[in-house]
């Protein structure tokens, strides 16, 4: 699913806030967020975009990043999220602490990994974001029924349950202050100290 329109602002907000020039995401799809991303890091800034699959962005999302001038600013990666984060934070990579934004949309099942990498990938004052975090209220039922799933769920138990566990780990978490934003389907909120 593609970004929630009540959540561009929200995204926006967060970006300018932490003066963000290089942010990092995995889940590219439509395109949009990464669009937002790049229109709040400005010409001189840094977008890296991360699917699986790559030809989404060549229908979707390339045509808008042309059309709004911040194609240039972009730089699509066909990989494995979370391997790509790890690539990326290991020591001879050189980017641990060099992002001011990571965001996880994709592979909601992975999500504490994702957590522990994107810490280590953003800088002091940095964020690491994680969308749909509440999951249409699954991640909610799935702590009620004991943390393994929701029954009937559709087989979001997995995900809901690892999306409940990382809010919950952030929550208690002394290397960052959250929030949950309640917009579209939530956004948790990680700065980091
Ligand atoms: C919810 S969509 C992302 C929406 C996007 N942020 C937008 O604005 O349109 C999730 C995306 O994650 C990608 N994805 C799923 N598993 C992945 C993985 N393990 N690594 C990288 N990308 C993955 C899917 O191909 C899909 O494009």
């Amino acid at each position: 699913m593609a970004l929630p329109a009540a959540q561009v602002p929200v995204l926006t907000l967060l970006a300018r806030a932490v003066r963000a020039r290089r942010a990092l995401e995995v889940g590219t799809f439509t395109g949009l967020s990464a669009l937002v991303w790049a229109a709040a890091v400005g010409p001189a800034g840094t977008v890296v975009t991360v699917d699986a699959v790559g030809d989404g962005v060549a229908r979707l999302g390339a045509a808008a990043w042309a059309a709004a001038g911040v194609d240039a600013v972009i730089d699509v990666v066909t990989a494995d999220g979370l391997a790509e984060l790890f690539r990326r934070a290991a020591a001879a990579a050189g980017e641990a602490g060099a992002w001011d934004v990571v965001y996880v949309d994709a592979a909601k099942g992975r999500v504490g990994a994702y957590y522990e990498v994107g810490l280590a990938l953003v800088r002091p004052g940095g964020l690491v974001l994680i969308d749909d975090i509440t999951w249409s209220g699954r991640a909610t039922a799935a702590a009620a029924a004991g943390g393994g799933g929701v029954a009937g769920g559709g087989g979001g138990g997995e995900e809901a349950a690892a999306l409940r566990a990382v809010a919950e780990r952030a929550a208690a978490d002394p290397r960052v202050v959250t929030m949950t934003v309640v917009a579209g389907d939530g956004l948790l909120v990680a700065l980091k100290l």
